[in-house]
């Protein structure tokens, strides 16, 4: 017997893709249109049907099982449930909490923010916050082309694991690239790594140990701070300013305590924007020399830099300055690519940890993103997107002083815009869990704490809140004087 499909009832301002669904088929149980024991149609039909991800089908149908409306089978599908008890029925209130995958009923923090933003689809809530592109921003075509080309490539079906340093034609290309920036270095001082993550991993993996001391941007990026409190490191956070590090504190901070490793975020800081004066990379340096310190320079967005931008590893030379670079920001975040570019010397150590913790980087990754960054449409297709990020920090920098807001600075590009409510001291955890509510994603300013110290400030995504932006306007709008 076929399944009933309910229609999919109009979605009220405020309420999720989710919700939507687990009401409509609330609705059908109540009318009696589904009847306990019945089939309910495949998630593959109502996404079809609803004109939805089956993401959401997915975490719509999770949700009634929590509730204990329906049950499954495996490999069979799904059923309402035999007995609608008291206490499974329906209940539209609770019928709202959402099953555990996407769980908007818990607080904000690092982890919610993690497993949400990561999973959510983007018919769930608009993701002002987050780290990444919409998808119409990427080079879709490219990124197509370079899929086909790769397939027509022997030596990604060789079934071996690769190069221990990454696949060499893409290093070659790095390090042609990285002059660019000043950088001089052959492909042999670069080692690919599973994005800029694992490459901050690598390094803090090989050189650090429980109980070392080490210097991060504050605020700085939040996955870097807890996985190394995860890993027993102190972290001693130097204030980050509209220029970079706040080389005063820097300063009374090396003379005090025992450092050995900086690890910064100078360019299009995540999550301010701001990116480092050269005044303040030239005394960076020269405080680093002196007390002996590795900086590790993450430039993960590197590539959103114009051209003939200079980076510290350019400055202060390999031996002093660890380089990290990744496509995440501009190819994929999905091929999960990245790089370190180090001395020799160093770079042996990082590459056997490597080796030692989960052998060689994905090689054909490493050939897709080769093939998709040597087009020259890619060439114009970056040129096309720093522009468009610095036309969208203008905007959204216009947009917060109309609605009374102010920014951290307004960055010369980059996906990260930092603002609260002017003057504002309120801890902007509370605004994010109101924002949460009402379908949109925040960043608040404590999770880019080493100590999660309450901030007013927010990080927002540029690009996302450009395309959101009557959402962003409404709610803030409506907020303001609660
Ligand atoms: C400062 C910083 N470092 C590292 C990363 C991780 O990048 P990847 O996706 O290349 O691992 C991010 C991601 O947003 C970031 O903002």
């Amino acid at each position: 017997m076929k399944s009933y499909i309910p229609v999919l009832v109009p979605k009220a301002d405020g309420v999720s893709r989710v919700q939507q669904v687990v009401q409509t088929f609330l609705n059908a149980v109540k009318e009696k249109k589904i009847l306990p024991g019945d089939k309910l149609p495949s998630i593959r039909l109502c996404a079809k049907t609803f004109n939805l991800s089956t993401s959401t089908i997915a975490s719509a149908f999770d949700t009634l099982k929590d509730e204990g409306v329906i049950e499954s089978e495996r490999g069979s599908g799904y059923y309402l449930s035999a007995s609608i008890s008291p206490r499974n029925r329906p209940h539209p209130a609770r019928s709202r909490s959402v099953s555990q995958r996407n769980d908007f009923t818990k607080p904000i923090d690092d982890f919610w923010l993690l497993a949400n933003v990561y999973q959510a689809d983007d018919s769930e809530f608009h993701s002002v916050g987050c780290g990444w592109l919409p998808p119409t921003w990427y080079a879709r075509k490219e990124i197509k082309a370079a899929l086909r080309s790769t397939a027509r490539q022997e030596h990604v079906d060789e079934n071996c694991y690769g190069d221990p340093y990454g696949y060499q034609e893409l290093r070659s290309y790095i390090a042609n690239h990285l002059v660019e920036r000043s950088l001089s270095v052959t492909g042999d001082q670069i080692l690919l790594t599973s994005g800029a993550s694992r490459a901050l991993d690598l390094i803090s993996n090989t050189f650090l140990n429980t109980g070392d001391t080490v210097l991060v941007d504050e605020p700085g990026y939040c996955n870097f701070l807890s996985s190394m409190l995860s890993k027993r490191i102190k972290l001693v956070g130097v204030r980050w300013t509209q220029n970079g590090p706040d080389i005063k504190q820097l300063e009374k901070i090396l003379a005090k305590e025992n450092i050995k490793f900086y690890f910064t975020n100078p360019w299009l800081h995540n999550p301010t924007g701001a990116s480092i004066s050269l005044d303040v990379a030239h005394s960076l340096l020269n405080l680093a020399e002196r007390y002996q310190v590795t900086i590790v320079e993450d430039n993960v967005s590197g590539d959103l830099l114009t051209p003939g931008s200079i980076s510290l590893s350019a400055l202060g030379g390999t031996e002093r300055v660890i380089h990290i670079g990744s496509f995440s920001k501009t190819v994929s975040a999905g091929f999960r690519v990245g790089y370190i570019v180090a001395a020799q010397n160093i770079l042996s150590q990082l590459m056997k940890y490597k080796m030692l913790s989960g052998l060689t980087s994905s090689l054909i990754s490493e050939t897709i993103t080769l093939n998709v960054i040597k087009q020259p449409e890619y060439r114009k297709f970056i040129k096309a997107l720093r522009s468009k990020l610095t036309q969208a920090q203008k905007e959204m920098a216009l947009f917060f002083q109309e609605v009374g807001w102010e920014c951290f600075c307004i960055p010369a590009g980059g996906y990260y815009i930092y603002a609260r409510p002017v003057g504002s001291t309120v801890d902007s955890r509370i605004i994010s869990e109101k924002a949460k509510n009402a379908g949109l994603l925040f960043a608040p300013g404590y999770l880019f704490h080493p100590e999660h110290k309450a901030s007013p400030w927010i990080r927002f995504n540029v690009a996302y809140c450009q395309e959101k932006k009557k959402y962003l306007y409404d709610f803030i709008m409506t907020t303001k004087n609660q």
